[in-house]
C-alpha cells in the first residue's frame, strides 16, 4: 500500500465532547498565518500551566510513541503536533484511555508554528518517521530543513536533544546532510548514525515498517555548547 495511503486506515473511536476539550487544540492554518500571537506558545507554562519540562513530537500521528513517554513520566509535559486530524483523534483515545494529564495534541501544521517557539523551552523534539515527500511537487512540504533547523536551536534547552529517524533511506541520508551542515548542533554518539530503536512502545509507523523488514535508521544531536 502506498504511504500516503497509510493514514486513511486508521478508525479512531468517536471521542466526547470532555475527551476532545482535554486533549486537543486547534492551531488553524489561516489564523496562524495572520495572528500567530493569538495562540498559545509551545511552553509549559502556556499550555500545562506550570514549569515541568517540555518534549515535542512533530507529525506524532496517533502517538503510541509520545503516550508511553507520558504515561512513564508524568512529571514531564509532552505536546504532540499533528496535520491530520485522523491520526490525532486516535491519539486522543489512547491518551483518555491512559488517563494521562500531561499530554496535549496541537492540531496544525508544524512550518506554520515557528513563531510560536519558546526560546529554550524543549528538552526534546521528536521527528520520527516524517513523510518522505519524494515527488518534486512535495519538496517544499519537507519538516526537516534548514528553516526547520534555525526554528528548532534556540527553542532547545541547553542539554536539548533533536531525534531524527526514518525507515526511508534517501530521506534519512538528506536529512542526515541538512544537520550535519548545521555547525550548532553535535551528535549524541560516535557513529555517523544509528540503527534500531528499542523503546517500550514503538510508533505505529515504526511497527509498520519494521513488520516490512526496513531497517530504521536514526540520528541524535544536541546543541553544541559555546
Ligand atoms: C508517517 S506519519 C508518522 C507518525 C508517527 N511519528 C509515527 O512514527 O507513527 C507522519 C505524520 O506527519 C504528519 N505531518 C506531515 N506534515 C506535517 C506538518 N507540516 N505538520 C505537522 N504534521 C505533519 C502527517 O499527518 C503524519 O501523521
Amino acid at each position: 500500500m502506498p504511504r500516503r495511503l497509510l493514514s486513511r486506515q486508521i478508525r479512531p473511536r468517536p471521542l466526547d465532547d470532555q475527551e476532545i476539550k482535554q486533549y486537543l487544540r486547534v492551531y488553524n492554518a489561516r489564523g496562524l498565518y495572520h495572528h500567530p500571537e493569538t495562540f498559545p506558545r509551545l511552553c509549559s507554562q502556556q499550555l500545562f500551566e506550570n514549569s515541568a519540562p517540555l518534549e515535542l513530537e512533530v507529525g506524532c500521528g496517533t502517538a503510541e510513541f509520545l503516550c508511553s513517554l507520558a504515561a512513564r513520566e508524568p512529571g514531564v509535559n509532552f505536546i504532540g503536533v499533528d496535520i491530520a486530524l485522523r491520526p490525532l483523534h486516535k491519539a486522543v483515545a489512547i491518551a483518555s484511555s491512559l488517563q494521562l494529564t500531561n499530554i496535549l495534541f496541537l492540531h496544525a501544521n508544524f512550518s506554520q508554528m515557528y513563531p510560536l517557539l519558546e526560546p529554550r523551552s524543549l528538552r526534546q523534539v521528536y521527528v520520527h518517521f516524517p513523510d518522505p515527500n519524494t515527488r518534486p511537487k512535495f519538496q517544499r512540504r519537507k519538516m526537516v530543513t534548514p528553516a526547520f533547523l534555525e526554528a528548532i536551536h534556540p527553542a532547545l534547552t541547553s542539554e536539548g536533544e533533536l531525534s531524527l529517524m526514518t525507515d526511508h533511506s534517501a530521506l534519512f541520508h538528506e536529512m542526515l546532510a541538512t544537520v550535519e551542515a548545521d555547525s550548532r548542533f553535535q551528535k549524541t554518539h560516535a557513529e555517523r548514525y544509528l540503527i534500531g530503536f528499542e523503546p517500550e512502545v514503538k510508533s505505529r509507523f515504526q511497527r509498520i515498517w519494521e513488520h516490512h523488514g526496513l531497517p530504521i535508521l536514526r540520528l541524535e544531536v544536541r546543541k553544541k555548547q559555546p
